[in-house]
Protein backbone atom coordinates (compact mmCIF):
# COMPACT_ATOMS: atom_id res chain seq x y z
CA UNK A 1 0.00 0.00 0.00
CA UNK A 2 1.73 3.58 -1.17
CA UNK A 3 1.91 5.83 1.73
CA UNK A 4 0.16 9.33 0.98
CA UNK A 5 1.34 12.74 2.48
CA UNK A 6 -0.95 13.65 5.21
CA UNK A 7 -1.63 17.10 3.48
CA UNK A 8 -2.15 15.72 0.55
CA UNK A 9 -5.78 13.50 2.39
CA UNK A 10 -6.63 16.54 3.78
CA UNK A 11 -6.81 18.33 -0.11
CA UNK A 12 -9.01 15.85 -1.23
CA UNK A 13 -11.18 15.73 1.42
CA UNK A 14 -11.69 19.57 1.62
CA UNK A 15 -11.72 19.78 -2.10
CA UNK A 16 -14.69 20.55 -4.16
CA UNK A 17 -14.18 20.82 -7.69
CA UNK A 18 -11.27 18.46 -9.10
CA UNK A 19 -10.16 18.34 -12.57
CA UNK A 20 -8.62 15.43 -13.98
CA UNK A 21 -5.89 14.80 -17.51
CA UNK A 22 -5.22 11.45 -18.17
CA UNK A 23 -3.32 9.46 -20.79
CA UNK A 24 -2.69 6.01 -22.21
CA UNK A 25 -0.93 4.94 -18.99
CA UNK A 26 -4.23 4.72 -17.42
CA UNK A 27 -5.23 2.16 -20.25
CA UNK A 28 -2.16 0.64 -19.94
CA UNK A 29 -3.46 -1.60 -17.30
CA UNK A 30 -5.79 -2.96 -19.64
CA UNK A 31 -3.81 -3.82 -21.75
CA UNK A 32 -4.75 -1.49 -24.51
CA UNK A 33 -1.14 -0.54 -26.43
CA UNK A 34 -0.66 2.68 -27.84
CA UNK A 35 -0.85 3.88 -30.96
CA UNK A 36 2.84 2.92 -31.55
CA UNK A 37 2.50 -0.03 -29.55
CA UNK A 38 -0.18 -1.50 -31.84
CA UNK A 39 2.27 -0.94 -35.09
CA UNK A 40 2.95 -4.41 -34.91
CA UNK A 41 3.08 -7.25 -37.54
CA UNK A 42 1.33 -6.15 -40.64
CA UNK A 43 1.19 -2.99 -39.80
CA UNK A 44 4.74 -2.11 -38.98
CA UNK A 45 5.88 -1.07 -42.25
CA UNK A 46 3.56 1.86 -41.99
CA UNK A 47 4.47 5.14 -40.73
CA UNK A 48 2.06 7.06 -38.72
CA UNK A 49 1.65 9.73 -41.54
CA UNK A 50 0.52 6.56 -43.92
CA UNK A 51 -2.35 5.40 -40.66
CA UNK A 52 -3.53 8.34 -39.31
CA UNK A 53 -3.23 12.06 -41.03
CA UNK A 54 -5.98 13.50 -42.99
CA UNK A 55 -3.64 13.29 -46.43
CA UNK A 56 -3.28 9.34 -46.08
CA UNK A 57 -7.49 9.38 -45.48
CA UNK A 58 -7.89 10.88 -48.84
CA UNK A 59 -5.26 8.37 -50.51
CA UNK A 60 -6.19 5.49 -49.06
CA UNK A 61 -9.29 5.42 -46.70
CA UNK A 62 -9.31 1.97 -47.31
CA UNK A 63 -6.32 1.07 -45.89
CA UNK A 64 -6.82 4.00 -42.92
CA UNK A 65 -10.51 2.47 -42.28
CA UNK A 66 -8.57 -1.60 -41.94
CA UNK A 67 -6.19 0.08 -39.36
CA UNK A 68 -8.98 1.60 -37.26
CA UNK A 69 -11.32 -1.52 -37.82
CA UNK A 70 -8.08 -3.38 -36.03
CA UNK A 71 -7.33 -1.26 -33.18
CA UNK A 72 -11.22 -1.22 -32.50
CA UNK A 73 -11.52 -5.21 -32.25
CA UNK A 74 -8.43 -4.36 -29.89
CA UNK A 75 -10.11 -2.11 -27.76
CA UNK A 76 -13.49 -3.58 -27.58
CA UNK A 77 -12.42 -7.21 -26.38
CA UNK A 78 -10.05 -3.98 -22.97
CA UNK A 79 -11.82 -3.87 -20.03
CA UNK A 80 -11.59 -1.33 -17.70
CA UNK A 81 -9.16 -1.38 -14.63
CA UNK A 82 -9.33 -0.45 -11.33
CA UNK A 83 -7.48 2.93 -12.56
CA UNK A 84 -11.03 3.79 -14.24
CA UNK A 85 -12.92 2.63 -11.71
CA UNK A 86 -11.44 4.55 -8.85
CA UNK A 87 -11.77 7.81 -10.92
CA UNK A 88 -15.23 6.60 -11.49
CA UNK A 89 -15.59 6.48 -7.56
CA UNK A 90 -13.86 9.80 -6.66
CA UNK A 91 -16.16 11.55 -8.88
CA UNK A 92 -19.34 10.40 -7.04
CA UNK A 93 -17.54 12.45 -4.00
CA UNK A 94 -17.48 16.03 -5.65
CA UNK A 95 -20.20 18.16 -6.68
CA UNK A 96 -17.82 19.02 -9.33
CA UNK A 97 -15.48 16.78 -11.23
CA UNK A 98 -14.23 17.39 -15.31
CA UNK A 99 -12.50 13.84 -16.67
CA UNK A 100 -10.06 15.21 -19.49
CA UNK A 101 -8.39 12.23 -21.46
CA UNK A 102 -6.52 12.29 -23.89
CA UNK A 103 -7.50 8.23 -24.54
CA UNK A 104 -9.72 7.67 -27.48
CA UNK A 105 -10.33 4.05 -26.01
CA UNK A 106 -13.93 4.95 -24.26
CA UNK A 107 -13.10 3.30 -21.45
CA UNK A 108 -13.72 5.83 -18.60
CA UNK A 109 -17.04 5.90 -20.37
CA UNK A 110 -17.69 2.21 -20.05
CA UNK A 111 -16.21 2.37 -16.38
CA UNK A 112 -19.18 4.56 -15.58
CA UNK A 113 -17.44 7.87 -15.75
CA UNK A 114 -20.04 10.93 -16.33
CA UNK A 115 -18.33 14.26 -17.28
CA UNK A 116 -15.71 13.60 -19.96
CA UNK A 117 -14.26 15.68 -21.85
CA UNK A 118 -12.43 14.21 -24.54
CA UNK A 119 -9.75 15.83 -26.50
CA UNK A 120 -8.60 13.53 -29.00
CA UNK A 121 -11.95 12.29 -29.82
CA UNK A 122 -13.07 8.20 -29.58
CA UNK A 123 -11.84 5.46 -31.52
CA UNK A 124 -15.33 3.61 -31.10
CA UNK A 125 -17.24 6.19 -32.69
CA UNK A 126 -17.13 7.33 -36.52
CA UNK A 127 -17.61 10.74 -38.23
CA UNK A 128 -19.49 11.87 -41.62
CA UNK A 129 -16.86 13.31 -43.57
CA UNK A 130 -19.81 15.50 -45.69
CA UNK A 131 -21.75 16.49 -42.73
CA UNK A 132 -20.09 15.68 -39.88
CA UNK A 133 -22.40 13.69 -38.41
CA UNK A 134 -21.21 11.22 -35.08
CA UNK A 135 -22.61 7.93 -35.26
CA UNK A 136 -21.71 5.15 -32.58
CA UNK A 137 -22.68 2.74 -35.08
CA UNK A 138 -22.80 1.67 -38.90
CA UNK A 139 -22.15 -0.49 -42.32
CA UNK A 140 -20.04 -0.61 -44.82
CA UNK A 141 -21.34 0.09 -48.43
CA UNK A 142 -21.30 -3.31 -50.31
CA UNK A 143 -18.24 -3.88 -50.86
CA UNK A 144 -17.17 -0.39 -49.83
CA UNK A 145 -16.58 1.92 -46.64
CA UNK A 146 -18.15 2.72 -43.73
CA UNK A 147 -21.23 4.79 -45.03
CA UNK A 148 -22.83 7.37 -42.69
CA UNK A 149 -26.57 5.72 -42.29
CA UNK A 150 -28.21 9.02 -42.26
CA UNK A 151 -26.65 10.95 -45.83
CA UNK A 152 -24.57 7.59 -47.43
CA UNK A 153 -21.63 9.73 -47.44
CA UNK A 154 -18.20 8.38 -46.52
CA UNK A 155 -17.87 8.07 -42.56
CA UNK A 156 -14.00 8.61 -41.10
CA UNK A 157 -13.09 7.71 -37.47
CA UNK A 158 -13.72 10.35 -35.19
CA UNK A 159 -10.28 11.05 -33.62
CA UNK A 160 -8.17 13.48 -34.26
CA UNK A 161 -5.27 12.92 -36.03
CA UNK A 162 -1.85 13.93 -36.66
CA UNK A 163 -1.67 17.62 -37.91
CA UNK A 164 -5.55 18.16 -36.74
CA UNK A 165 -6.68 20.58 -34.70
CA UNK A 166 -8.09 19.56 -31.22
CA UNK A 167 -12.01 20.38 -31.08
CA UNK A 168 -12.18 23.59 -29.99
CA UNK A 169 -15.31 23.73 -27.53
CA UNK A 170 -13.65 20.62 -25.70
CA UNK A 171 -10.60 22.77 -25.59
CA UNK A 172 -12.03 25.34 -24.09
CA UNK A 173 -13.82 24.02 -21.45
CA UNK A 174 -10.70 21.81 -20.61
CA UNK A 175 -8.55 24.89 -20.31
CA UNK A 176 -11.52 26.73 -18.21
CA UNK A 177 -11.51 23.59 -15.73
CA UNK A 178 -7.80 23.47 -15.31
CA UNK A 179 -8.21 27.41 -14.37
CA UNK A 180 -11.35 26.51 -12.17
CA UNK A 181 -11.21 23.92 -9.80
CA UNK A 182 -9.38 23.07 -6.22
CA UNK A 183 -7.70 20.54 -7.39
CA UNK A 184 -5.43 19.30 -10.24
CA UNK A 185 -4.41 15.47 -11.20
CA UNK A 186 -2.48 14.55 -14.29
CA UNK A 187 -2.57 10.75 -14.75
CA UNK A 188 -0.84 8.65 -17.05
CA UNK A 189 0.32 11.04 -19.37
CA UNK A 190 4.13 11.90 -20.80
CA UNK A 191 2.80 15.78 -20.40
CA UNK A 192 4.99 16.05 -23.42
CA UNK A 193 2.04 16.01 -25.93
CA UNK A 194 0.54 19.69 -26.51
CA UNK A 195 -2.09 21.31 -25.88
CA UNK A 196 -3.01 18.58 -23.36
CA UNK A 197 0.39 19.03 -21.57
CA UNK A 198 -0.75 22.71 -20.74
CA UNK A 199 -3.11 22.03 -18.62
CA UNK A 200 -1.26 21.03 -15.33
CA UNK A 201 1.19 24.50 -15.87
CA UNK A 202 -2.50 26.37 -16.41
CA UNK A 203 -3.56 24.95 -12.74
CA UNK A 204 -0.07 25.77 -11.17
CA UNK A 205 -0.06 29.16 -12.48
CA UNK A 206 -3.42 29.58 -10.55
CA UNK A 207 -1.94 28.34 -6.89
CA UNK A 208 -4.07 24.92 -7.50
CA UNK A 209 -2.32 21.94 -6.24
CA UNK A 210 -1.40 19.28 -8.85
CA UNK A 211 -1.39 15.73 -8.45
CA UNK A 212 1.03 13.57 -10.79
CA UNK A 213 0.45 9.46 -11.03
CA UNK A 214 2.89 7.97 -13.08
CA UNK A 215 5.74 5.27 -12.56
CA UNK A 216 8.16 7.32 -14.17
CA UNK A 217 9.70 10.99 -14.32
CA UNK A 218 8.06 13.43 -17.00
CA UNK A 219 8.58 17.32 -17.23
CA UNK A 220 5.81 17.87 -15.01
CA UNK A 221 7.42 15.64 -12.02
CA UNK A 222 9.16 18.04 -10.35
CA UNK A 223 7.08 21.05 -10.92
CA UNK A 224 3.80 19.19 -9.58
CA UNK A 225 3.12 19.07 -5.68
CA UNK A 226 2.97 15.75 -5.18
CA UNK A 227 4.49 13.09 -7.40
CA UNK A 228 2.69 9.68 -6.62
CA UNK A 229 5.15 7.35 -8.35
CA UNK A 230 3.28 3.54 -9.25
CA UNK A 231 1.05 2.18 -11.99
CA UNK A 232 -2.24 4.40 -11.78
CA UNK A 233 -4.31 1.14 -10.88
CA UNK A 234 -2.95 0.49 -7.76
CA UNK A 235 -1.82 4.76 -6.67
CA UNK A 236 -5.40 5.35 -7.43
CA UNK A 237 -7.86 2.66 -5.93
CA UNK A 238 -5.36 3.34 -3.03
CA UNK A 239 -5.79 6.75 -2.77
CA UNK A 240 -9.75 6.27 -2.66
CA UNK A 241 -9.68 3.39 -0.13
CA UNK A 242 -7.04 6.24 2.21
CA UNK A 243 -9.71 9.44 2.02
CA UNK A 244 -12.83 7.59 2.03
CA UNK A 245 -12.53 4.28 3.44
P1 LIG B 1 2.34 8.49 -23.85
O1 LIG B 1 2.41 7.13 -24.47
O2 LIG B 1 3.12 9.61 -24.41
O3 LIG B 1 2.73 8.38 -22.29
C1 LIG B 1 2.18 7.42 -21.44
C2 LIG B 1 2.62 7.73 -20.02
O4 LIG B 1 1.98 6.78 -19.17
C3 LIG B 1 4.11 7.62 -19.76
O5 LIG B 1 4.55 8.77 -19.06
C4 LIG B 1 4.25 6.37 -18.87
O6 LIG B 1 5.29 6.49 -17.91
C5 LIG B 1 2.91 6.35 -18.19
N1 LIG B 1 2.47 5.04 -17.74
C6 LIG B 1 2.73 3.82 -18.26
N2 LIG B 1 2.11 2.85 -17.56
C7 LIG B 1 1.41 3.47 -16.59
C8 LIG B 1 0.55 3.03 -15.54
N3 LIG B 1 0.28 1.74 -15.36
N4 LIG B 1 0.00 3.96 -14.72
C9 LIG B 1 0.27 5.29 -14.89
N5 LIG B 1 1.07 5.75 -15.86
C10 LIG B 1 1.63 4.87 -16.69
O7 LIG B 1 0.79 8.81 -23.78
P2 LIG B 1 0.02 10.18 -23.66
O8 LIG B 1 0.67 11.10 -22.69
O9 LIG B 1 -1.41 9.82 -23.48
O10 LIG B 1 -2.22 11.58 -29.42
O11 LIG B 1 0.20 10.75 -25.12
C11 LIG B 1 -0.56 11.84 -25.50
C12 LIG B 1 -0.94 11.73 -26.93
O12 LIG B 1 0.19 11.45 -27.73
C13 LIG B 1 -1.86 10.55 -27.27
O13 LIG B 1 -3.19 10.81 -26.96
C14 LIG B 1 -1.65 10.44 -28.74
C15 LIG B 1 -0.14 10.54 -28.77
O14 LIG B 1 0.39 11.01 -29.92
C16 LIG B 1 -3.07 11.38 -30.45
O15 LIG B 1 -3.45 10.29 -30.79
C17 LIG B 1 -3.55 12.66 -31.09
Amino acid sequence: MPQFPPDLREILAGARRVSVLTGSGVSAESGVPTFREAQTGLWARYHPEDLATPAAFERNPGLVWEWYAWRQDMIRQAQPNPAHLALVEMERHYPSFTLITQNVDGLHERAGSQNILELHGNILRARCVQEGTIVASWQNAVGGLPQCPHCGGLLRPDVVWFGEALPQETLDLAWHVAQNCDLFFSIGTSSVVHPAASLPYLALQNQIPVVEINPHETPLTRQADYQLPGPAGVVLPALVKEVWG
